[in-house]
């Protein structure tokens, strides 16, 4: 039996979906703090994404937050506390035997149980796709954080994670610096970033990277091997390569991995290049794949504070009666959009930018420009 809202009190949800990443957990204390601190309403935290409402009670996959939540520890602690899902898309969903249900109905069913006014969803492109056709389709009214340590959602120059996986990659080169130079290596580092190079421009302009390999830039193993020879001729012993996981082979092939669940994942190309430098130039390489430790750890000061004003600002738009729309961050204010716009905005890494236009200016090769 549903207890009857006073007036003006509402009840909201708040899920997190899609990979994970640093800063999460403050995205959802700000909505607690501003939900319930300042508007007086509940907030009703849905574990596993949407999961969670696929489940039955779906009242045992919830979880109340309220400020007695905070001990001071959230807003600094890596993952989320709702737990989330990459897998597992409600409108083609796996079974067992192979097959693939509809399963949107459910879902829908699911959030109507838990009676809420409204839904807060924290995720990146394809979860907030799947989290908009749930809303039109069920009559949810929806508002999203975008999160995504790719940070390739269009329309907000920030998705929370991004800040900290740069941070995480950055050290990273900090930490093969010295040990490149004291073995004369050249040091390989893969990082994340799925289609899109952001991590690896920032962070290979940041850690003082000589080579930069983006998805986005075709490049060849003899233009990387001239300016290894032209840091050799300059007197340097070892240099950093930084290497997009989603960077082809020079025959054009991407290099994935199988997982037992089937899914294809990135991974390896580090290891391709190093083995071809080393082929064209002789140089010692080692290899560094960063994988997940970009998405976990504490997050950064900017994740934590981008997180609080876009979790203020998606309770704002629920009072204010605006859905469909994601909250974005552009010339250092906080807006927001319709997440459709969002959704088919994808950004890849700007070739008329200035990470690029900065990252050519230091010299750094990063790939073969036509003239
Ligand atoms: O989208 C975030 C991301 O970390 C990508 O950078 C990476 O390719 C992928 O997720 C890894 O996914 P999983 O956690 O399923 O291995």
């Amino acid at each position: 039996m549903v207890a009857v809202k006073p007036t003006g009190h509402k009840r909201i949800g708040v899920l997190t979906s899609g990979g994970d990443c640093a800063g999460l957990n403050a995205i959802l204390r700000a909505v607690v703090l501003r939900a319930v601190g300042h508007y007086g309403w509940q907030v009703v935290g849905i574990r596993n994404g949407t999961a969670g409402l696929l489940a039955r009670p779906v009242e045992a996959q919830t979880l109340e937050l309220g400020l007695d939540l905070f001990d001071g520890s959230l807003l600094r602690r890596g993952g989320t506390i709702l737990g989330t899902t990459n897998k597992g898309n409600p409108f083609d969903y796996p079974l067992p035997d192979g097959s693939r249900v509809n399963r949107a109905g459910e879902v829908i069913e699911g959030y109507r149980e838990l009676d809420l006014d409204a839904l807060i969803g924290i995720g990146g492109d394809g979860s907030q796709a799947i989290l908009r056709r749930l809303a039109q389709e069920g009559g949810i009214d929806l508002v999203t954080v975008p999160k995504t340590i790719d940070n390739d959602l269009g329309h907000t120059e920030l998705s929370i994670g991004y800040s900290t996986a740069v941070k995480v990659a950055t050290d990273a080169l900090d930490q093969l610096q010295p040990t490149a130079a004291s073995h004369s290596r050249v040091m390989v580092l893969e990082v994340m970033g799925r289609d899109a190079g952001h991590i690896a421009i920032a962070a290979g302009i940041a850690g003082g990277a000589d080579v930069i390999l983006i998805p986005e830039i075709p490049y060849t193993v003899t233009g990387i091997a001239a300016k290894l020879e032209q840091i050799r001729q300059g007197g340097r012993n070892f240099a950093l390569v930084v290497v997009a996981e989603a960077v082809k082979t020079e025959e054009g092939e991407l290099v994935k991995q199988t997982q037992a669940s089937g899914a294809q994942t990135y991974g390896g190309v580090g290891h391709y290049l190093a083995a071809r430098i080393a082929e064209e130039t002789g140089a010692e390489t080692r290899v560094t794949v960063l994988g997940h430790l970009q998405r976990g750890g504490m997050p950064t000061d900017r994740d934590r504070l981008m997180a609080s004003i876009f979790g203020v600002h998606a309770v704002d738009l629920i009072a204010e009666g605006k859905f469909d729309r994601m909250v974005a961050w552009s010339g250092r204010q906080v807006v927001d959009i319709p997440i459709a716009e969002a959704i088919a905005g994808y950004k890849a890494v700007d070739l008329d930018g200035p990470l690029v236009h900065t990252a050519r200016g230091l010299g750094t090769y990063l790939g073969e420009f036509s003239p």
